[in-house]
């Protein structure tokens, strides 16, 4: 059994003192090399996918890989919903097997984000499942969702106490100055801020806009609270990239598995790279048996 609780797994890695690299798949093959790379260096895993991705597949397929890939494994691995907005599709996640949902209401006033993230949590507890909500605002582009620089703004620490302390998250995404998508310039981390908001609520945070931070700052990220990692637009790129490259090395073979094989491996590469860069490899078979052999 490796379908595991959330709320669980980023406790333990934050007391471990490294992250879960929390990827967004875009198909069927990105969902099992993720899983494939995993268990080669024993990590944990989540799998995190977009609205967009559950409009395009649907829940159930979505649903059904996921259990297929990762009922058996020999790691913890979760099945996450990232910025979720509609509550209709988060009750359906809910419903299909997703084991974690995050809520993302930080467009709205603080007063409002805090309604809405407490009807969430009202679905989902009773499922058993835990949730991930945001404050402040994150800039950048996650698929749909696109904030513009002048709108992004960082967490209130105040606020975030408050959130922490009417809200049992399983995650908590505050806004810490990371963005989605390639960094335009310098990404500007508000190391002080996570430390302050980490300190303040004791509650493990996501680190979002993964994509192009340097080793050195996903590092510290890590240190003062992070124990979630996402990362998608560079499964992006090398989704794509890693295709055309094999075409142009190639031109003249049109086997479609081998150019299936080509990007496979190189999105293994990527997920063992990353999950080793946060800390994860050799931590997955323990966690799965401190996560089994908890109350
Ligand atoms: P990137 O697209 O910058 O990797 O960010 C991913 C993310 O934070 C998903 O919520």
């Amino acid at each position: 059994m490796a379908l595991v609780n959330f709320k669980q797994m980023l406790r333990i890695a934050r007391k471990g003192g490294y992250a879960v690299a929390a990827f967004n798949p875009v198909d069927y093959a990105s969902m099992r090399a993720m899983v494939e790379a995993a268990e080669e260096i024993d990590a944990p895993l989540i799998m995190q996918t977009s609205a967009k991705t559950i409009k395009y597949y649907g829940h159930e397929p979505l649903a059904t890989w996921y259990e297929q890939l990762a009922s058996d494994s020999s790691v913890p691995v979760t099945l996450h919903l990232d910025h979720g907005k509609d509550l209709d599709m988060i009750r359906k996640c809910i419903e299909t097997g997703w084991t974690s949902v995050m809520i993302d209401a930080s467009d709205k006033p603080f007063e409002e984000n805090m309604k809405i993230t407490r009807q969430v949590l009202e679905m989902a507890t009773p499922a058993g499942l835990a949730i991930e909500a945001e404050i402040g605002e994150i800039g950048g582009v996650e698929e749909d969702i696109i904030v513009a620089e002048e709108d992004a703004h960082l967490a209130n620490p105040d606020e975030a106490e408050r959130f922490c302390r009417e809200f049992d998250l399983g995650v908590f995404a505050a806004a810490i100055g990371t963005a989605h998508g390639y960094y335009h310039g310098e990404p500007k981390v508000a190391f002080d801020l996570i430390d302050e908001i980490y300190r303040r609520t004791q509650t493990p945070m996501a680190l979002h806009g993964g994509t192009g931070l340097d080793e050195e700052t996903i590092a510290k990220c890590i240190e003062l609270g992070c124990a979630k990692v996402n990362i998608s637009t560079n499964l992006k790129h090398v989704f794509v990239d890693s295709f055309v490259q094999y075409n142009k090395n190639n031109p003249t073979d049109y086997e479609p598995l081998k150019v299936l094989g080509a990007q496979f491996e190189a999105m293994k590469e990527l997920f063992r790279s990353k999950m080793t860069e946060f800390g994860g490899a050799g931590k997955g078979a323990s966690m799965l048996k401190e996560i089994k052999e908890s109350p």
